[in-house]
This record gives structure tokens, C-alpha cells and sequence, in this order.
């Protein structure tokens, strides 16, 4: 084993290498100390769900696995499979500092093959990769029971929002580059596990997804019902005029040529029942990131009614030359004053979701 330390994330007791707190791409065992965030909120997502089994996929440490078995006594099986042999000695000790070797089994072996020999065996899976889940979301739906629950994490985010060639590689999507990429991305990522899911005769209904730092987690429902295909399409963009519109089509009504995204999910990506149970649980457990995710599952709530993109005021301001910097209060009060609806997004502190057109908001900005 490296160097390791012991630390405690949320109610759990981890031993990681010590290299994890300067860089933790050179560290043998990956262990990222600012996914604690995302840990905290699977960790709640997991205790209103209340799954019996759960695989942990890519597990490295058994960090995610571990401290949702040892947060959340729903958990009676708990399974975590790494194909790397250094991660077993941190595995090991992490299971029994947290007490959890009677419910736990560990396996040294690439995550697809134990996939593929253990179908319809666990209620919640869980996948947190280097890079793109995409290899390992039709084993991970396979594993899963049915109903189920999906969740995973993509850190390639910097392909998603821009890089054509690996994002239609990887997701079979066109990525959009203009001020709410990060929202298509996070469609694209959603759309894409919808589409898989749908190969195989499954419906995925998303229960909580987000934007966070550098990445975007997708927890969502897997049962066996027939996909609804129409929550599937396009978003079109105008970049010289920056009108948005669902579909696709050829021209801008200003004559530009349009540029697209997608296919992606365009249906709400929150459950807003379920955001409530997390929410009022977050209360309840001492997370050291509970008023963080107090804030974000508080703006996800509010932001679900919307077309599925967001403005940035200030990159919108910028590309008109207007020159008022409006603070993001009084820009939602006037759009509602003139009948709109409005709130603010996850996705940045200059974001607003409105059904208002391009003609309204640069009203409302130039004022
Ligand atoms: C980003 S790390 C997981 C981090 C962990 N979930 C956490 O919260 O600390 C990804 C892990 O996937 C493992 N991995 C990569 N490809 C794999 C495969 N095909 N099968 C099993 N494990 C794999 C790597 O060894 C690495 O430990
Ligand atoms: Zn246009």
C-alpha cells in the first residue's frame, strides 16, 4: 500500500492513500477527496430508496459502496468489483472499519464480465469512472433488478460540452457548444442511458441529476415498461442571434445557419417528490456539505418546468453590448412582472430559466 491516512466522509471511516489530498490522479488507488460532495448525496438518494442490494462497480477504494452501507441499514448486500489488485488491501480495510464484512463480498475483476454472470441480481447499482460510463451502462442495466435504480457519474465533461468526434463515439450525440452546455450535456448523458435502456426493453425515469464542478451524476429508475420515444429529440441554437428552440431545423428566423445537440433528454431530470425526501433528510444527517446540497436540491426543485435550456445573462448581455450588469434578482422579478415565468439554475449563478424569448430578455437586460 502507498502512504495512506484515515478520514472520516459523512458517517464513514476510509482509509485512502495519502497522495489523494495533492494529486489524486498519481495515487494508485484512486481516491478524489472533492466527490465527497456527490459521495453525500448518493448516500442520501440511497436512504430514501431503501434498496436492499447494491453493486458497487468501479469501486476503487469502496469509498461510494462503503459509505452507503454503512449510512444506510436498508443495505443487507453490498457488492464492490475493481479490476485493479492494488485497490484490495484499502477495500479490505475499509470493510472492516466500517463493520460491514458480513454483508459484503469483493471482487477482482472486470466490472463488465461480472456483470454479464450476475443479471437481475442488485436494486441500486453504482458507476464511477474515469472519463465516460458509457462502456459500462448496458452490464450495469443487465445487473440491475427490475425495477432498479442506475446511478453513475461522468467526469468527461470537457468532451460532452464541445469535442464532436469522442462525444459521438462515446454517447452517439452531437454536443452544443453555447452558454447552457453544461445543461445539454448533462441531456446528452441522460438521453444516452434512456436510449440503452430502451435496446433492451427497459424504461430509465430520472429521480435526481446534476451539474457539479466537474461533473455530472444521473441516479434514475430502470423498470421494465415500454421507453416513451417523444422525450427524445433535439435542441437547436442560433449563434448569432442565440434563439434556442426543441427540434431540429436548418435556419434561424434571423437567416442564420442553425447548429444543434443531441438526440438528448428533454423531459424534467429531477423527480420533484423524491428531491423533497432528500431534502428533508439532508436535514436530519450532519453532512459537512448539507447546506451545499441544500442550496442545489432547493434550485433543482425550482428549475424542472422549463424548456429544456437556460440564458446566461451575462454572456447575453455581452453579445448584444449591453452594457447594464442587472443582478439576477431583479432580472427573474421583471421577466414574472411581464408575465414569465422564471427561476434561477443549478447550472451557474448566472443562469436563468424562462419560457421569455431572446426579444423580452434583451428588453428586460437593456432596462
Ligand atoms: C474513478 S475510480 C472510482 C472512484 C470511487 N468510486 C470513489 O468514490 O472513490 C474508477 C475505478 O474504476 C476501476 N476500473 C476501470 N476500468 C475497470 C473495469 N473495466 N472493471 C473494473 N474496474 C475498473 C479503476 O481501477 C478505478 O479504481
Ligand atoms: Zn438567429
Amino acid at each position: 500500500m502507498e502512504p495512506s491516512v484515515r478520514i472520516k466522509e459523512g458517517e464513514t471511516e476510509l482509509c485512502v492513500s495519502k497522495l489523494s489530498f495533492s494529486n489524486p490522479h498519481r495515487s494508485v488507488v484512486f481516491f478524489n477527496p472533492r466527490m465527497a460532495f456527490s459521495r453525500s448525496v448518493g448516500s442520501l438518494a440511497i436512504a430514501v430508496l431503501k434498496p436492499k442490494s447494491m453493486l458497487d462497480g468501479l469501486c476503487s477504494t469502496g469509498a461510494r459502496g462503503i459509505r452507503y452501507a454503512t449510512e444506510n441499514p436498508s443495505i443487507k448486500k453490498l457488492v464492490l468489483v475493481d479490476a485493479n489488485p492494488l485497490a484490495f488491501p484499502y477495500i479490505r480495510k475499509n470493510v472492516l472499519l466500517n463493520r460491514l464484512s458480513a454483508k459484503t463480498k469483493a471482487f477482482c475483476q472486470d466490472f463488465n464480465d461480472y456483470c454479464f454472470a450476475n443479471e437481475n441480481s442488485f436494486d441500486f447499482a453504482e458507476i464511477d469512472p474515469f472519463g465516460t460510463p458509457a462502456p459500462f451502462i448496458e452490464s450495469t442495466l443487465l445487473a440491475l433488478k427490475k425495477p432498479g435504480t442506475l446511478s453513475f457519474t461522468s467526469t468527461d465533461l470537457a468532451n460532452v460540452v464541445k469535442k464532436n468526434a469522442p462525444t459521438l463515439r462515446d454517447y452517439g450525440a452531437k454536443p452544443l457548444y453555447c452558454d447552457f452546455s453544461h445543461e445539454t450535456a448533462l441531456r446528452i448523458l441522460l438521453g444516452f442511458a434512456v436510449r440503452k435502456a430502451a435496446e433492451m426493453s427497459l424504461r430509465v425515469t430520472p429521480l435526481l441529476c446534476f451539474f457539479e464542478g466537474y461533473h455530472v451524476k444521473i441516479i434514475a429508475r430502470v423498470e421494465k415498461k415500454k421507453p416513451d420515444p417523444k422525450k427524445i429529440g433535439f435542441v437547436s441554437y442560433c449563434d448569432r442571434c442565440l434563439r434556442r428552440f426543441e427540434g431540429k431545423k436548418a435556419k434561424c428566423k434571423c437567416g442564420n445557419r442553425l447548429l444543434y445537440g443531441g438526440p438528448l433528454w428533454l423531459d424534467a431530470y429531477c423527480d420533484k417528490k423524491f428531491l423533497r425526501s432528500l431534502a428533508s433528510l439532508n436535514e436530519k444527517r450532519g453532512y459537512a456539505e448539507k447546506g451545499h446540497i441544500a442550496k442545489m436540491l432547493w434550485l433543482l426543485a425550482r428549475e424542472q418546468d422549463f424548456p429544456p435550456w437556460f440564458y446566461d445573462v451575462h454572456y447575453f448581455a455581452d453579445h448584444y453590448g449591453l452594457a447594464a450588469r442587472k443582478k439576477m434578482a431583479s432580472i427573474i422579478a421583471e421577466l414574472r412582472g411581464a408575465g414569465f415565468k422564471a427561476e434561477r439554475t443549478h447550472f451557474t449563478p448566472t443562469g436563468v430559466k424562462t419560457d421569455a424569448g431572446i426579444k423580452e430578455l434583451k428588453k428586460i437586460l437593456s432596462a
